[in-house]
């Protein structure tokens, strides 16, 4: 079948292993079903794999992708949930330290079929299209976690979204303006504050920026570029919530007084559960939210997206389709 893989590594020229071919059709395992690819979309994760990091030697070829929609093996429109935990596994499966993300020990979604456990497959309501259904799975469902189960924000509550441009900070902008929240967000960039403002941020600042006002929480995915301005953004007993570090782990100061003394909390958070997927797939369907697409290009043409991306030309997700 058509597959987008990895062949090999290469930290400095990661499009230097990425082959655009055939693979063998996958074999469902028992407990496991196919998903037929109508529409797959990039991750940052997708360009590490080809950088190897995450991914070993021994499981190349990989097919990539973690994300994907498309048809079960009944004809029903799905999302696939890109979480992999141990069938002994219960509960939420984030926490499942055997747990991985497809294209990491299963093969990913950039491909005509994936197979997945059944429990992976969430049903795809009419009003979101496959494409607008392939971006959520990961960058997605992170924001969605990180607002309302690791954040506990709800309606009325104000956020900070640190670096407006990345994947997840335009999701949480996006879910967060439709989940009633007041959203202020940061970015570098003149422009992408102002596509901020036009997904629904009420306020955008310069990266660093003293803020008008505290805030509830902080959605952190940069790291080291803002980490003490989102501790110093926050109100006494607010919740730091870090799902990446973009700009670096290692950090100049910790604000390690003000996070005792203003009794702050720093929540990790990492992807989602299948329920959370669930949650977020009507959510959009409720509120009419959608997720902010860069650009669409059949999946033959992945080398030019996986290249946007590494160059950080983009906005919002890029959608391959089948
Ligand atoms: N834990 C999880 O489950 C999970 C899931 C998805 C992603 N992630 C991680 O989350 C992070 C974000 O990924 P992403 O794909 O959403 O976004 P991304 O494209 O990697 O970048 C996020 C934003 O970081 C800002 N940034 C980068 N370098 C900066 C610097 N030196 N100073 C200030 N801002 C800087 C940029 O914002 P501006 O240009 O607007 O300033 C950029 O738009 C990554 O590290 C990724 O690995 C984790």
């Amino acid at each position: 079948m058509f597959a987008v893989y990895a062949d090999s590594f290469s930290s400095d020229d990661p499009l230097s292993g990425l082959v655009v071919g055939e693979r063998p059709e996958p074999e469902a395992p028992d407990g496991w079903t196919t998903v037929t690819v109508k529409a797959a979309s990039l991750n940052h994760h997708d360009v590490w794999s080809l950088r190897g990091v995450g991914l070993k030697q021994e499981a190349l070829p990989m097919i990539l992708g973690c994300d994907a929609a498309g048809l079960d093996e009944d004809g029903n429109e799905v999302v696939v949930h890109a979480v992999v935990s141990d069938p002994s596994w219960s509960g939420d499966e984030t926490f499942d330290p055997k747990r991985s993300l497809l294209s990491e020990r299963h093969q990913g979604t950039f491909a005509d079929k994936v197979v997945v456990p059944r429990r992976n497959v969430v049903p795809k309501p009419a009003s979101l299209s496959f494409e607008e259904a392939a971006c959520l799975p990961t960058a997605w469902l992170t924001a969605y976690r990180m607002l309302f189960t690791r954040g506990d924000l709800t309606a009325g509550d104000t956020v900070l979204v640190q670096g407006a441009g990345g994947g997840v900070a335009t999701a949480a902008i996006i879910l967060g303006r439709a989940a009633g929240l007041r959203v202020l967000a940061t970015s570098r960039d003149e422009a992408k504050r102002a596509r901020a403002l036009e997904i629904g941020a009420h306020e955008v600042f310069e990266s660093g920026a003293r803020l008008p006002v505290k805030v509830d929480a902080v959605m952190e995915t940069v790291g080291r570029a803002t980490w003490s301005h989102s501790v110093r953004s926050l109100k006494p007993g607010g919740r730091l919530v870090i799902s990446g570090t973009t700009s670096g782990p290692q950090l100049d100061d910790a604000e390690l007084t003000r996070i005792f003394f203003l009794q702050l909390s720093v929540v990790g958070s990492t992807m989602g559960t299948r329920d959370e997927l669930a949650s977020l797939v009507s959510m959009l369907d409720a509120t009419g939210a959608r997720p902010l697409v860069d650009r669409v290009l059949p999946m033959e043409q992945a080398a030019e997206g996986f290249a946007a991306m590494i160059d950080g030309d983009v906005f919002g997700k890029v959608v391959l389709t089948r």
